[in-house]
């Protein structure tokens, strides 16, 4: 019963939270779920053929046969010659220009499915958006990390949303300019979820398999992570270290456990799950050649003191050249490096960007409020989640937080009471958190957790209706 449960809870609603819809609205629901399942089976056929082309041009057993196959044509009198000229053209043609269209098609289509999520869901009057704290400036050049709290199944588009930008195309305009050239848009981030077990794009059927069978324990491998960005360039990767979505059940089980454990208790988020995060970190800093071992560290930090030893006596006896100074820093390793994004390359003979590692985690704290009319019985049903419900008596209205459903966004644009999505950004400077050690690593991501909990605490008391 927990798939029921669970789909009852994040895609359909809780009873209460159902209202009365007319006829339009239902049937409008309906075609906007429809475009939206259109769009992901275009997107999921579209790449499957995109995989098979890929596999096809990459496989050494298949390059090695075409190349016996030319050998083999040529060697034919007469006929041989134009015949293998025609076939080695269509090699090249595969190669050089219908794989890089598949690829660019694909990227479209995924595009057009999450921008197509966005108009449906969050895009519209009955949706409104509190953003707080640094800006989340991310480009489409250079891979990123982003974290963020779990508090509904909508988080995935929440995220994709915040990445594309406020003022980001909508729908209208990306079709305009995909496949007329209108318009002329900056290329957003591309986004994947690391979670599940998986990275995931565009969630497919065993995406979800994955949440309904597997535990939250399932983690991804920093090796595949890698793969992907060898593969994919550069991408923002979105995690949420608590794994499931926070609901009264899950808290109340957790502060039992915190008890026994001796663990923090947390109030508005559940205790971080490090696996992820780690192979996320690992991965990045990988990429930019970056030993988290306690023992690389102690040992750059030696060479540090020698390097100024050295530097001292140098100076002592004049000032050394620029050039002087590079070589010596280059030969016991500028401490510095790690400050700038450095990049990883790509295997050589491939026409793939570099990675590069912006210098930025993004820290994100969400919470979901619908404004109700405060009304003194309802009040006193109120438990655990709307316990702390913000009242504004004047106007009679009551902040509450809530869990939404996908559905429930669906029909936001025909209800009559708002929903609330406040967000607060955090940022953070990435080369020390690549430098640090497992321990180290997991401590921070544990204050980073207790603080996040503070500060969802403090939005709760500042957001006020007017
Ligand atoms: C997940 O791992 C933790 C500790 O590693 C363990 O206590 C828990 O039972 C695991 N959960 C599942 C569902 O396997
Ligand atoms: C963190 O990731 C690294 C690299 O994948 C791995 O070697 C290490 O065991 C991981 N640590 C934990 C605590 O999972």
């Amino acid at each position: 019963m927990a798939v029921r449960s669970t789909i009852k809870t994040h895609v359909v609603g809780a009873q209460s939270e159902r209202e009365k819809l007319d006829v339009f609205g239902l049937f409008w629901i309906f075609l906007e779920i429809l475009s939206l399942a259109q769009c992901w089976v275009l997107y999921h056929i579209w790449s499957m053929k995109t995989a098979v082309i890929e596999r096809c041009v990459e496989s050494k057993v298949l390059i090695q046969t075409a190349k016996f196959v030319l050998r083999v044509l040529k060697a034919i009198p007469l006929i041989g010659g134009p015949i293998a000229h025609i076939f080695d053209r269509l090699c090249i043609f595969i190669r050089l220009k219908l794989m890089p269209f598949m690829i660019r098609k694909k990227q479209t289509l995924e595009k057009l499915f999450r921008i197509c999520l966005i108009d449906t869901t969050l895009r519209n009057r009955n949706v409104k958006f509190i953003l707080t704290g640094d800006p989340l400036d991310i480009t489409g050049t250079s891979t990123s990390i982003i974290i963020a709290n779990h508090r509904s199944i909508m988080d995935y588009a929440l995220i994709d949303f915040l990445v594309h930008g406020e003022h980001g195309p909508d729908l209208k305009q990306y079709l305009g300019h995909a496949f007329f050239n209108h318009g002329n848009y900056p290329t957003a981030s591309k986004l994947r979820f690391v979670g599940w077990g998986r990275l995931t794009g565009v969630p497919s059927i065993k995406f979800f398999a994955s949440i309904l069978l597997r535990d939250e324990n399932a983690t991804v491998r920093s090796s595949d992570i890698e793969r992907v960005l060898m593969r994919e360039g550069n991408e923002c990767l979105a995690l949420f270290p608590e794994v499931n979505v926070i609901t009264s059940e899950l808290r109340l089980v957790q502060r039992k456990l915190a008890k026994e454990s001796y663990l923090p208790q947390l109030d508005n988020v559940l205790y971080p799950r490090f696996k992820n995060f780690n192979s996320t970190v690992s991965c990045l800093a990988r990429l930019q050649h970056i030993d988290r071992s306690r023992k690389a560290r102690y040992f750059k930090k030696a060479a540090h003191k020698t390097g100024s030893m050295i530097l001292k006596v140098r100076s002592s006896r004049g000032h050394p050249s620029a050039k002087q100074m590079a070589q010596i820093n280059l030969f016991l390793g500028d401490e510095n490096l790690a400050d700038a994004t450095v990049t990883a390359k790509p295997k050589p003979n491939t026409n793939k960007v570099p990675i590069i590692v912006s210098p930025f985690l993004w820290d994100i704290a969400i919470v979901y409020y619908r404004a109700t009319y405060f009304c003194q019985n309802e009040h006193a049903h109120i438990r655990d989640m709307q316990v702390h419900a913000v009242t504004d008596k004047k106007n009679h209205y009551q902040l509450q937080q809530i869990t939404p459903s996908l559905f429930q966004f669906l029909k936001c644009p025909w209800g009559d009471s708002p929903i609330f999505v406040r967000v607060h950004v955090n940022k953070v400077a990435i080369p020390d958190l690549l430098k640090m050690n497992d321990r180290k690593l997991e401590s921070w991501l544990e204050k980073t957790w207790l603080a996040k909990d503070e500060v969802l605490k403090n939005m709760q008391d500042s957001v006020r209706l007017y």
